[in-house]
């Protein structure tokens, strides 16, 4: 596990968009990405699109797999992870929308939304670089404590912190939906690649218990420790308790 400690967030963005960018020009033919949603990776993306926009970075035939999705809002909905991956990713990043895929959280039959969501990535000949933050409690994707290590794509419930953490983007805490689809740790863990970023004192905890904590289903980021391609770019204030 490689860990960059930056002064500053935006920094962190830079230097993990650099790393992303590397793996997706070594890669002979199209990169296939595997992006997340949260505030963490905004920089990140954003110094990425500067590269699109330089001409550094030609990412037109790239793909992408999103980690999670909302059980019940339609991709419609503003804060779907299907609205925001589109928002922050594919425009940005001039990618194709037809080869950005989100699980279908609006599906009739989940299970079935889950293992297609699986083939596809199979198929598309499987990720190149994972993009991560990490939540404070330690979740990655929406992989909660307890999370098997080896768990693949599946309807999880999101737990209590979970959903206090992201009621901000909803109108109540009530309105914040109690499931989703993810992909598991097992389906990350099969990325060649791996860029976590993370930012601020509110996640120090979950960054200390990824990189040195036990390998443990109660910090499932910290199943990371056993994958041969991780680079950690972190600020200060996340680096504060290591
Ligand atoms: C969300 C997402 C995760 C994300 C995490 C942290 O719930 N499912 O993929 O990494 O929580 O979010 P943020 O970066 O906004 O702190």
């Amino acid at each position: 596990m490689e860990i960059v400690i930056c002064s500053t967030a935006d920094e962190a963005g830079e230097v993990a968009a650099a790393r992303v960018a590397q793996v997706a020009s070594q890669k002979e033919g199209p990169a296939v990405l595997g992006v997340a949603t949260g505030s963490s990776p905004l920089a990140l993306y954003r110094h990425l699109a500067a590269r699109v926009q330089r001409g550094d970075l030609d990412l037109s035939g790239a793909s992408a797999f999103a980690l999670d999705e909302y059980v019940g809002l339609p991709a419609s909905d503003p804060q779907s992870y299907a609205s925001i991956i589109n928002e922050t990713v594919t425009v940005p990043l001039g990618l194709d929308p037809a080869r950005v895929h989100v699980p279908q959280g609006s599906a009739q039959d989940l299970r079935q939304a889950c293992e297609d969501y699986e083939a596809a990535i199979k198929a598309a000949g499987g990720v190149d670089v994972q993009i991560l933050g990490i939540g404070s409690n330690g979740h990655i994707g929406f992989n909660e404590p307890t999370s098997s290590l080896a768990s693949r794509t599946r309807i999880k419930t999101l737990n209590e912190q979970t959903r206090r953490d992201n009621a901000r983007f909803f109108p109540t805490l009530d309105d914040v939906p109690r499931h989703c689809l993810t992909q598991g740790l097992g389906t990350i863990m099969d990325a060649r690649a791996v860029v976590l970023v993370a930012q601020g004192e509110g996640k120090a905890d979950a960054v200390a218990g990824l990189i040195e904590g036990p390998v443990s289903a109660m910090c499932p980021g910290s199943v990371l420790q056993l994958h041969r391609t991780v680079t950690v770019v972190i600020d200060e204030a996340a680096a504060s308790t290591l």
